[in-house]
This record gives structure tokens, sequence and C-alpha cells, in this order.
């Protein structure tokens, strides 16, 4: 690829695209350019047509209009094939690899451009893993791809872009489920992507991605581009904020103090699978616990293990003063504790299934088929949650797989959140939320707080921990490392507790 420094002309660019969806403008006479050579952020609300676009980009969303041009030649993308031809790959958030295949034979996955005539397959996949090797990550092509990290299928989806020599690769929040040092090496590759003369988009909620990475950063709301800031360097967060939720923010977190009562929760000697010690802690009425820790560290080994979803190989919980034992996760609900796991997708939605449907099949619910639903009462708990979290969707009635990625997560959440419950346990509650609406989930986890509830949450997110939490015990390498009230908390010192010695 012949290098190219950044140029103001745009290599990418979309001039008045608009894409319908029945009842949805999902975007809304949107124009974009994109350079060789710069990472363009873009950012906004959930459900404000960020995938749509990359969408557009990869040929899978149909246009109602508006053109895309690429170094000014109009292009028409009616299917996926015809996009890659063209030099376009996106790297999408949920993987489409095949876990029992090997790297080599997912590389060559997917209909390969027929301009490569007929392929050296052999030559293909050589290609794919030099480029990587080059950018400084190393995969055995034989290897079969269950066998890796999020962070190496991640790379090679980028090998894949790499050996279609992609001019224009776009990333769909690809850090959500990455370790921090796998972010790091994820930015390190798309720098240097950046400096071949790529042009890249990077799309994601989190603002210190856009600091540390992009160039320039555009944003979308309702399916609008609302503005595009020329340089990411000196812009202040607030407006960028304020951009993007059309509101000003100025706290987030908007941390409340409140009353804390008794023990709720007693962990004593927890000891199974992702552990390496018994790990014992409690946490009391009204109290909001961060637990803290690098991907791995064994944070939702614990959860699982409190909510009977794994079996513990010892150690109790004692729940409001008696003795629990909790076989499985029915129990742990009967008795008032639930998990809202990580993977809440892969968990719980059915895709076709309505967001009421979603949002109301609750665990209690779920678990006792032979109560009487009651659907005014469902239809109440879903206008409710979607004015209180603003899920974006037509109706309670439309199917959940039709909205956006973190509207989905919205749903699921809110299913738990309007559970009856007194120790929710939320892994990494807010990812693939956008800004204004996290700071709604805040606010609820608050009120939860306030009702005296405990809640537990888990997040690799240190400004989340700290902003929300009344006390923060950290993980390491399967055990408990730290615990500290909040009047002692900072960043360095969780930090310093998260890392390997
Ligand atoms: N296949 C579809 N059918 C109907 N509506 C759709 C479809 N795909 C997207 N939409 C709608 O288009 C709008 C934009 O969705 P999109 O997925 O682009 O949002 P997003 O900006 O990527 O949000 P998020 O940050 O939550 O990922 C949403 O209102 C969504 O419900
Ligand atoms: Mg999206």
């Amino acid at each position: 690829m012949d290098t190219a420094v950044a140029t103001a002309a745009p290599y990418l660019l979309l001039d008045n695209i608009t894409v319908r969806f029945p009842g949805v403008l999902a975007l809304d006479s949107v124009s974009l350019g994109v350079r060789t050579g710069e990472v363009h952020g873009l950012m906004g609300e959930n459900g404000a047509g960020k995938s749509t676009l990359l969408k557009v980009l990869s040929g899978v969303n149909s246009t109602s209009g508006g053109s895309l041009l690429l170094a000014g030649v109009e292009q028409q993308f009616t299917t996926t094939k015809a996009a890659i031809e063209a030099g376009i790959a996106i790297i999408y958030q949920e993987l489409h690899l095949v876990p029992e295949l090997t790297v080599a034979e997912n590389l060559l996955l997917g209909a390969m451009p027929s301009r490569f005539g007929v392929l050296d397959e052999k030559a293909l996949v050589k290609r794919a893993i030099s480029e990587l090797d080059r950018l400084g990550e190393k995969i055995d092509p034989n290897m079969q791809v269950k066998h890796l990290s999020i962070g190496q299928r991640q790379m090679i989806e980028i090998g894949k872009a790499l050996m279609r020599n992609a001019r224009v690769i776009a990333f769909d929040e690809p850090t959500s489920s990455l370790s921090s040092r796998e972010t790091e090496q994820l930015f390190k590759i798309i720098r240097a992507l950046k400096e071949e003369g790529r042009a890249i988009i990077y799309v994601t909620h989190r603002m210190d991605e856009v600091y540390a990475l992009c160039d320039r950063v555009t944003v979308f709301r309702d399916g609008r581009r609302i503005e595009t800031f020329e340089e990411v360097d000196g812009l202040e967060r607030d407006r960028l904020i304020s951009c993007m939720v059309g509101r000003s923010i100025h706290d987030v977190y908007g941390y409340r103090t409140r009353d804390i009562g008794d023990v709720q929760l007693d962990v004593q000697g927890l000891m199974g699978p992702g552990l390496s010690e018994p790990a014992s802690f409690s946490v009391r009425k009204g109290e909001i616990v961060g637990f803290f820790g690098l991907v791995g560290a064994g944070r939702s080994e614990l959860m699982k293990l409190i909510y009977g979803a794994v079996k513990p190989v010892s150690g109790q919980i004692v729940l409001k003063g008696s003795r629990r034992k909790f076989r499985s996760p029915r129990d742990a609900v009967r008795a008032g504790v639930a998990l809202c796991p990580e993977d809440r997708k892969q968990e719980g939605i059915v895709a076709i299934a309505s967001v009421s449907d979603n949002l109301n099949m609750s665990c209690r619910r779920h678990f006792s088929p032979f109560n009487v639903l009651n659907s005014r009462k469902e239809a109440a708990t879903t206008t409710d949650y979607i004015t209180k979290l603003a899920i974006k969707t037509r109706s309670g009635n439309t199917p959940i797989g039709t909205l956006s990625g973190g509207n989905q997560q919205k749903v699921i959440l809110s299913r738990w959140l309007a559970e009856d419950i007194d120790v929710f346990l939320m892994d990494e509650p807010t990812r693939g939320i956008d800004v204004g609406a996290r700071s709604e989930i805040y606010g609820l986890l608050y009120g939860l707080a306030e009702a005296g509830r405990t809640v537990i949450v888990v997040s690799s997110d240190l400004a989340e921990v700290i902003g929300v939490a009344d006390r923060v015990m950290v993980m390491r390498e399967g055990k408990i490392v730290g615990n500290l009230p909040k009047a002692q908390v900072t960043p360095d010192q969780l930090i310093k507790l998260a890392l390997p010695s």
C-alpha cells in the first residue's frame, strides 16, 4: 500500500445518505467525509445511527437516498461482496468467526473478492499472518479459534481486512470486551494502520478512547450528523457530551450519599473455579459496592459463585442473617439475589420477541411459569423503563432485534432493575450504553440503594467505580486484594492494586 499523508480531501465521502426502516428514519441526509491517514471518531446516543452508517458502508443496509464516493468515484454497494471489493472492511463488535475452525480457515471464510481470480489460499493466509506479525501481533494460523481470546479474535478480523488490502477500516465499539492490555495492543495497531494511510472510522461510547486515538470526531443524534469537531485535542468533554445528548450533564455520576444499614449479604470463604483463594466480604443494606479489576481478575466468577450459577467448592453465604445455599440461580433469585450478567446478549435476548416481552421476562416469573401474567402491569413496567432509560423503540411491541445494540442492553438491564430483589449483582451494567442513559442508570442504582437494597457493580471502568460506589473492592488474579471506602479511593491506588505484581 502506498503511504499517504492526511490530506484535506476525504477519501471516503458519504453524501446526504438516508436510511429508512419501517417507521424509523435511521439516517437522515447524513454527510460525512473520512480522510486517508486519519482516525475519525463516531459518537452519539444509543440508536443515533452509527452502526447503520457502517452497514451502509459494508453493503448490508441499502439506502433510500444519497451517494457514497471513494476517491471521488461513486459506488453502488448492493452486496457485501461489492463493498469488500471496493476496499472496505468493518470490524463488528460481535465477531463472525467459527470457533471450531482454525485461524487460517477463518481467514478464508466468506466470499473472497472475485478480482483475486483463482485463489492461492495459502498465500493469502500467509499474507494476513505476516501483516499481523508486522503490526506486532503473533498468531498461529493452525490454532483453533475457540482457544483464542476476544482480543486475538478481533485481530483475525483485522487480518482479514489486511489480507484484502482494505483502504477503509471501520470499527464498531471494538474495545467493549477487551482487557486494558488488549485495548492498548488494538490502539497500537490502529495507529499503525493510520500511518499507512488507511482511512479509519472508530465508533465508541468511551470518551477517553476518542481523546487517545482519534484525530477528528463526528457526533450523531437521532439519525442526523450534529457536528464534526476538526480537532480532538483541546475539545472540552462537556461540549462533546452536550453535543451527544442535547443537554449538559456536568456530573455523569451524580453521586448521592445515603444512610447505610446492617449487613445484608455476607460471603464467607467462598471458593470455586476462577478464584485463587477463598473470598470473604460483606455488603450492607443501602450500600453500593464497586468491584474493580482487570478483565479476568475473577470478579465475574465470584459473582457466579454467589448466584449459584457455578458450584462453589467451599464457603457459605449468609443473607440477612440466615445461612443460605444456592444450588442454582433459581434458588438465589427466590431468596432475593440476582445477577445481571456481563454477557447480557448471550444470556437472554429473544430477538424476535417484543421489547415488552423481553423486559418482563423477569427471572421470578420465568422460574414460576404458573404465575398469572398481569398484562396491564407489564405494559406499565415497559412504558416506565422506556421512559426512564430513554429506550429508543417505536413501541413496547417492537421486536427487540431491530433495536440498536445499546438499546437492547437497556431492555435487558431494565428486566433486572424492575425485579423485586434485595441484592443486585450487576456485571458491567453500562457497557455499550451512551453517556446520557448511563447517568440515568446511576440514578436508578442510587434509588435502589435508598430503598434499602444492596448493589454490587462489577466494572472495569475506573471512573465508574470511583464515581458510583460507596466502597471499592479490588480483585487481582482470582483474589480480593483491596477494600477501600470512597474517601480513600484514588485512581492510582486502584490501578496499582489491580495490576499483577
Ligand atoms: N433492521 C432494523 N430494522 C428496524 N429498525 C432498525 C434496524 N436496524 C436499526 N434500526 C433502527 O435504526 C436506528 C439506528 O440504529 P443503530 O443501530 O444505527 O444505532 P447506534 O447509533 O449504532 O446505537 P448503539 O450505540 O446503541 O449501538 C435505531 O432506532 C434502530 O432501532
Ligand atoms: Mg451500534
